[in-house]
């Protein structure tokens, strides 16, 4: 239906398609093997994998942030060890994006590297974790700490997982899309604009819309800097605040929800700092509880405190030495930097999105 290419790293194809099992084949057939990386949630439901020449190893891992750990990715390992995987055996990762960040990671590092696709599932995954070759797993001392960079050969995009998606998984997908909105392409807020949920999940073409427009966000900004030298840091609006409410609140709430209050956040940090008016802060809060995303810290268990999230943000890796630096926006579609904030510049952020 749609194909969008990507160079960072290599050159490969995002395809939005109806068919990802018809179109993996003839990368998967290529290979003497293939491991398929899935959650394990995921194990009655995957189809039959099934190539003439082509040994299939298939090995769920555990869906969620608490499987994208040291531990899973031994186990990835030690399978492919088993299996005698080679430098020119494929890894396919199917599912969110926690399972595309682990199993991408294990293709980056298994025989310093081999080739992997991505099937996304989720709506997050689709627009954001699989494009783009950012893999990796958590510490216990914060979220990605341990990755790589390392391109897939190819990314398959098939809306019609996201039948199965929750509501609530489905509207933190939109959190990311609404990101790409704010810092690239206005265009996707007014294509979400005054639109309810579940008018947007049932709209085939909206949906396939809105994730062109927002792979197209993404592989414009990765193909000039694959390694986050700077503009890949834009792709990261909001989140360095909502890394932090994953890791107080011990991961209680989706990435995307957490992401939604970080833009809020960072937007009432702008504002503070005349970047940008009060308007375009109530526009983030409009459009996100339009769909249903929190804007506010409110009941997240263990986020209502300062001294953890402020040692967070401190730990993000977004920090360069000892310098917290943040994404914001200039206008929509202009994004600045703001470096050497203070603790009570953020601090006084933290209280307007208290409640
Ligand atoms: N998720 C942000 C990035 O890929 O850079």
């Amino acid at each position: 239906m749609a194909e969008i290419r990507v160079s960072a790293e290599r050159e490969y194809t995002v395809r939005i398609t109806g068919d990802w099992r018809g179109d993996l084949s003839p990368i998967a057939s290529k290979r003497d093997r293939v491991a398929i990386i899935y959650p394990a949630t995921l194990s009655d439901s995957l189809p039959s994998f099934s190539y003439s020449n082509t040994e299939v190893l298939l090995l769920p891992i555990p869906d969620g942030e608490a499987g994208k750990s040291s531990k899973t990715i031994t186990y990835i390992w030690d399978q492919l060890a088993k299996a005698g995987f080679t430098r020119s055996d494929l890894i396919v990762a199917i599912g969110g994006g926690t399972v595309t960040d682990a199993a991408g990671f294990a293709a980056s590092s298994w025989l310093r590297g081999i080739d992997w696709v991505a099937v996304p599932t989720t709506l997050a995954g689709m627009v954001d974790a699989a494009v783009g070759g950012k893999t990796g797993i958590n510490s216990p001392y914060g979220k990605n700490l341990i990755g790589a960079f390392h391109s897939p050969v190819s990314v398959l995009i098939d809306a019609s997982w996201l039948k199965t998606l929750s509501d609530r998984d489905f509207a933190a997908g939109l959190a990311e899309v609404i990101k790409c909105g704010f810092i690239d392409d206005a265009e996707i807020l007014n294509l979400v604009s005054h639109k309810s949920l579940s008018q947007i999940r049932d709209d085939n073409s909206l949906v396939n819309n809105l994730i062109e427009r927002s792979v197209t966000t993404k592989a414009k900004v990765v193909s000039q800097d694959f390694k986050e030298s700077e503009l890949r840091e834009i792709l990261n609006y909001g989140h360095t605040f909502g890394h932090a409410i994953e890791r107080v609140s011990d991961y209680a709430i989706r990435h995307g929800e957490a992401v939604s209050i970080g833009m809020v956040f960072v937007a009432e940090l702008a504002a503070a700092e005349d970047l940008i008016d009060s308007t375009l802060v109530e526009k983030h809060r409009e459009i996100l509880r339009g769909l249903g995303l929190p804007t506010s810290l409110g009941a997240i268990p263990g986020a209502n405190n300062w001294p953890s999230l402020f040692a967070a943000i401190a730990l993000d890796k977004k920090s360069r030495g000892s310098t917290i630096r943040f994404v914001v926006l200039n206008e929509i579609g202009n994004c600045g930097r703001l470096e050497g904030v203070t603790e009570e510049q953020l601090k006084s952020a933290y209280e307007k999105v208290l409640s």
